[in-house]
């Protein structure tokens, strides 16, 4: 819902087409979801890294950064990851209309809000992809014993202990890391960038 009247939309004389036929590659926003603790930051690191090597225009946003800054006044009610997910989908939307390849690395529990970030962008730009793995294993991974302090009920409304996580049902790309490398990751999602003709 739009706050704000009188307010009119400019054009740039620079399309996203033409930006994308500059950069030799298309715009696309892969949006990772899954458990803390599953993955998706590692991998999406490890992926910008290797598009950059490529001379892909790639940028990541991760769930943890941009709440330092940019969603630093949100929390972890259902209310506040559903504004946490609509503006990260917003700005990829910007992202992707300047010509890059955005990764974002998000928990992004509902799937209402992730659809709702597909419906912004064109057919074809939300590449969803799931990092998968079960709250047991991310729970014994644990890399910031967060999943600890949620079992001693210091941490509230913890996403797989005390809040839902709902998978996606339709992921363009599922990586199973519990049993995927970071780098069979990598390929994996660099494979799909390539079949689809996006790089
Ligand atoms: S989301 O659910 O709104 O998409 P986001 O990815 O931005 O979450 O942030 C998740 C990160 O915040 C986790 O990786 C973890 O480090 C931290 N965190 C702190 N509190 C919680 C919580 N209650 N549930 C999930 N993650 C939390």
């Amino acid at each position: 819902m739009t706050k704000s009247q009188n307010i009119t939309w400019h054009d740039s004389e620079v399309t996203k087409t033409e930006r994308q036929a500059q950069n030799g590659h298309k715009s696309v926003v892969l949006w990772f979801t899954g458990l803390s603790g599953s993955g998706k930051s590692t991998i999406s690191v490890a992926l910008e890294k290797a598009l950059f090597e490529r001379r892909i225009h790639a940028y990541r946003l991760d769930g943890d950064n941009i709440r330092h800054g940019l969603n630093n006044n949100l929390g972890f009610s259902p209310e506040d990851r559903k504004e946490n997910i609509r503006r990260i989908g917003e700005v990829s939307k910007l992202l992707a209309d300047a010509g890059l390849i955005t990764l974002t690395a998000f928990i992004s529990p509902y799937r209402e809000d992730r659809d709702r970030v597909r419906e912004i962008l064109e057919d074809g730009e939300f590449i969803e992809v799931y990092a998968k793995a079960s709250v047991e294993t991310c729970e014994q991974r644990d890399p910031k014993q967060l999943y600890k302090k949620a079992r001693a009920g210091e941490i509230k409304n913890f996403t797989g202990i005390d809040a839902p996580y709902e998978a996606p049902e339709h992921a363009e790309i599922v990586v199973d890391t519990e049993t995927t490398s970071v780098e069979e990751a990598v390929q994996q999602i660099l494979n799909y960038l390539e079949d689809k003709q996006i790089i």
